[in-house]
């Protein structure tokens, strides 16, 4: 028997509710005469991206040993981005400070295509300064925007931060979790290059396809290739 409830859930009531239902569910069909041996509880834990405060992993285990436990079925857990959400950030430098009508902006090189969830479902990205900003430098409110030609390339909208150039580089906090898995090459940019980090050392896992990769995967049927004569 599975069970998956939702995702970033920061609150273990649901969590209770579903594996109330799931225990006393094992029960009727036991009863029935099926064997339940397995549960399977999904994912859905919530990590911090701002000011959220998810329960604590050992919280959630003691609510699943409090009641599914008790069944004595052998459970599976799928958590996803509770292990990995704030295992990853994103790396962009500022391309070019836009002092627009009363309105900055700083135009970076990741877009939404190299992390999706500010534009698809207003996600917040907690957003630093890589190099350390003086202790009483001024924050200011400035859009945060990717360069493609779509209104939806937008990271964060009048966020304070302290004062960036052109040429500085930032950080995207928590897209260790449906960042890279949810990015495409769409407008022809290639994948961002994952670079895993073990204190000192750092190597790239995955690199940045060229251009030349990424024309490979495409071709031209034999009915448009150059010569031939059209369909009739
Ligand atoms: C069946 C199932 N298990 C696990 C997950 C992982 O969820 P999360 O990353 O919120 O832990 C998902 C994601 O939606 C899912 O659909």
């Amino acid at each position: 028997m599975a069970v998956h409830i939702g995702s970033q859930l920061t609150d273990l009531t649901p969590y209770r509710h579903a594996f109330e239902r799931v225990a006393a569910l094992v029960g009727t069909l036991r009863d029935r005469g099926l064997a339940i041996d397995r549960v399977d509880l999904g994912g859905g834990l919530g990590i911090s991206y701002k000011d959220e405060v998810p329960p604590s992993l050992g919280a959630y285990a003691a609510l699943v040993r409090e009641i599914v436990a008790p069944t004595g079925c052998r459970i599976m857990i799928e958590p996803g981005r509770a292990l990995v959400g704030n295992a990853g950030i994103l790396v962009s430098r500022v391309i070019y400070r836009k002092e627009g009508q009363g309105r900055t902006f700083l135009i970076v090189d990741a877009a939404m295509n190299d992390l999706v969830r500010p534009t698809l479902y207003d996600a917040w990205h907690t957003i630093l300064s890589v190099s350390q900003p003086a202790a009483d430098a001024a924050v200011e409110p400035v859009d945060v925007v990717g360069p493609v030609c779509e209104t939806g390339d937008t990271f964060a909208v009048q966020r304070p931060l302290p004062p960036l150039q052109d040429g500085d580089l930032l950080v995207f906090t928590g897209a260790g979790a449906y960042g890279a898995v949810m990015a495409s090459s769409y407008n022809t940019r290639p994948l961002v290059p994952e670079v895993l980090v073990d204190g000192k050392n750092f190597a790239v896992v995955r690199k940045r396809p060229t251009f030349d990769e990424m024309m490979r995967a495409e071709s031209i049927p034999s009915w448009l290739a150059t010569g031939s004569r059209p369909h009739s």
